[in-house]
């Protein structure tokens, strides 16, 4: 039985196509592990939704992972981590791990002066998940919010290095940089893409905190302590699904995974 698990894929999902910069990570560590990737690009964005509506598409998509027999669930957005990870947890027997929590943890240990900036979507921003956790972590901390909610669609855009995204992201930043934190968390997962754009305007003293190689290293962790490794060499398969326009997925998903996406599948999980 365990075996069987053991061979089973992790399921992960996003909005959209942000979830792919976590996967990165993870087949850089996690190369023999199966995925099921689930997008939910009928929806995104989910950073402008209530915390009511990301529950529910949450819920759904799990319910789509549970039975593909994912024997971990990744939830590699950071909205969905925010309003919605005590529902997954409820609802699920497999471990379930969110993006927040590995991010804020870089981010203390990151900070030498400890102001920390957070930017990331109008929900996750306005739920203070990353606030919480830095200070259960920190206690003394002092944090700078800011909502992006435009980098979103520049980043599903693929516009990694125009003028126009440094010019959004100077008007963005200037609280942050105001404020003086020596670290930012990039804390929504289609951030990443943005990471030049957003390291010119702050500058090289400012450092950057991406919770993806920490979310991997969690993964790789928590699937070693509890004998849920894939052992069968040349695995490492992965499918995706969205919700609507597979064709576009490919073809910006490909920007997000830094690897050609071979095929796409639309289903209907409502
Ligand atoms: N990539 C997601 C996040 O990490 C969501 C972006 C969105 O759909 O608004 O928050």
């Amino acid at each position: 039985m365990k075996k069987r698990l053991q061979n089973s894929p992790i399921g992960i999902f996003d909005s959209g196509v942000g979830g792919l910069t976590v996967v990165k990570e993870l087949l850089k560590i996690l190369p023999n592990e199966n995925i099921v990737y689930f997008g939910d690009t009928a929806r995104v964005p989910y950073g402008t939704k209530s915390k009511d509506a990301v529950i529910k598409f949450s819920s759904e998509i799990i319910d789509f992972l549970t039975k593909k027999n994912v024997k971990l669930i990744l939830v590699a957005c950071n909205t969905a981590s925010a309003l919605a990870l005590n529902t997954i947890r409820r609802k699920v027997g497999v471990p379930v791990v969110g993006v927040i929590e590995p991010g804020a943890v870089s981010a203390v240990s990151t900070t030498r002066n400890k102001k920390i900036g957070i930017i990331g979507t109008e929900a996750t921003i306005k739920s203070k998940a990353y606030e919480k956790t830095i200070r259960k972590i920190a206690g003394s901390c002092k944090i700078v919010n800011r909502a992006c909610p435009l980098f979103v669609p520049i980043a599903e855009e693929g516009w990694v290095d125009r003028k126009v995204s440094e010019i959004i992201a100077g008007e963005y930043l200037k609280l942050i940089k105001k404020a003086h934190a020596d670290t930012v968390v990039l804390g929504c997962t289609h951030y990443p893409l943005l990471k030049n754009v957003i390291g010119r305007v702050l500058g090289k003293n400012i450092k950057l905190v991406d919770s993806a190689a920490e979310v991997a290293r969690k993964v790789k962790n928590i699937l070693q302590n509890k004998k849920l490794l894939n052992t069968l060499k040349g695995t490492g398969h992965m499918q995706f699904f969205v919700s609507d326009a597979p064709e576009k997925f490919k073809r910006i998903g490909k920007i997000f995974l830094g690897k050609k996406i071979l095929s796409v599948s639309k289903v209907n999980i409502t």
